[in-house]
């Protein structure tokens, strides 16, 4: 892997951190070539509207496109999930930059998923408990929160698009309580410029609270699939 073009980015680190932490901060002066660096990733998957990035912004329900979290959400914090966990296989690396930090505080909050002490325990919970997607728009697909894929241990969660099976021994909030013993809280605190990537793969996300108050704040948000 290669950043020579048009970036200071440090491939090193990137590379380090998005394998054992799930994430990767990089500055404003490291990410002024944020595309480059990404697309050195691995492919910038398209948005429905053929453009190789989305810019997300606040919106309330009522005003939330159709299929986006937000039209459930609306201004109010997300529920922690990985992006796009609705197809067979979700993008490897989602990357989030700041246009604009808006006029509150509204964060990006991180669970990184301890992955080497989730492959010793393998909780049954989190292995077998069985889910099905339902997401509009998607074929439903039966699908597990971590499963064993061909580049390692891999996390699946989103409670609005994912269901556990009416059968299942389990419920939502043994599985939440489950997660919450296998990763941290890490809060991210926008600065215009900085990039954020995450390994969708080991880490889930969300937007913390707060949007109400930064109607202005605007995510420029990547997806980058597998090489
Ligand atoms: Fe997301």
């Amino acid at each position: 892997m290669s950043y020579r073009r048009n970036t200071v980015a440090d491939e090193g680190r990137i590379e380090r951190d998005l394998a054992s932490s799930g994430w990767c901060w990089l500055e404003p002066d490291e990410a002024v070539f944020a595309r480059d660096i990404l697309a050195c990733l691995g492919p910038l998957l398209p948005t429905q509207s053929g453009t190789d990035h989305h810019d997300l912004v606040p919106y309330t329900r009522k005003n939330a496109p159709t299929l986006s979290m937000s039209a459930q959400t609306g201004l109010d914090a997300q529920p922690r999930h990985t992006d796009a966990a609705f197809l067979p296989r979700p993008p490897r690396y989602i990357a989030l930059q700041c246009l604009k930090v808006g006029e509150g505080f509204c964060p990006t909050i991180l669970w990184p998923i301890q992955i080497r002490r989730l492959s010793r325990k393998r909780p049954p919970i989190l292995f077998n408990s069985r889910w099905v997607s339902t997401a509009a728009g998607h074929s439903p697909m039966y699908c597990y929160v971590a499963e064993d894929g061909e580049d390692g241990l891999r996390i699946r969660f989103d409670p609005l698009s994912m269901r556990l099976l009416p059968s299942s021994y389990w419920e939502l909030h043994d599985v939440e309580i489950m997660l919450d013993e296998y990763t941290n809280r890490v809060e991210c605190i926008w600065k215009e410029g900085a990039l954020l990537i995450i390994n969708n793969w080991t880490c889930l996300h969300a937007r913390g609270e707060g949007a109400v108050a930064s109607p202005s704040r605007v995510l420029r948000r990547w997806a980058v699939g597998v090489i």
